[in-house]
């Protein structure tokens, strides 16, 4: 995650969803809900923001091709403690 959070502007944007890791640098360009709502939240976890404003399937469909990584697994065990 610490890794994530330097890649937090539009010439080099990467989010988390769901503990995979998104390179969307070039997505922003068309993203259909345009490029200065995701930079708000870039370099962080986008998981609830995207959860409330997309179906589902979009995440499999239009995200999976920019998946690089994922978050290492004690990244994830604190986004499970937080949520408790
Ligand atoms: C990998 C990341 C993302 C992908 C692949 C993605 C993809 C898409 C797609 C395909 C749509 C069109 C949906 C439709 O017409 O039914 C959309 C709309 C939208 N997205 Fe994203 N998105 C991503 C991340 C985000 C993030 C992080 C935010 C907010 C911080 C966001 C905000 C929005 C908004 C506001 C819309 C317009 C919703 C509407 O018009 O009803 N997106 N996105």
């Amino acid at each position: 995650m610490d890794e994530v959070t330097k890649h937090d502007n539009k010439k080099d944007c990467w989010i988390v969803i769901k503990s995979n890791v998104y390179d969307i640098t070039e997505f922003l360009k068309v993203h259909p809900g345009g490029s200065s709502i995701v930079l708000t939240i870039a370099g962080q976890d986008a998981t609830e923001y995207f959860d409330e404003l997309h179906k589902p399937e979009i995440l499999e469909e239009v995200g999976k091709d920019y998946i690089i990584g994922e978050l290492d697994e004690l990244d994830e065990l604190d986004e499970l403690v937080a949520k408790l």
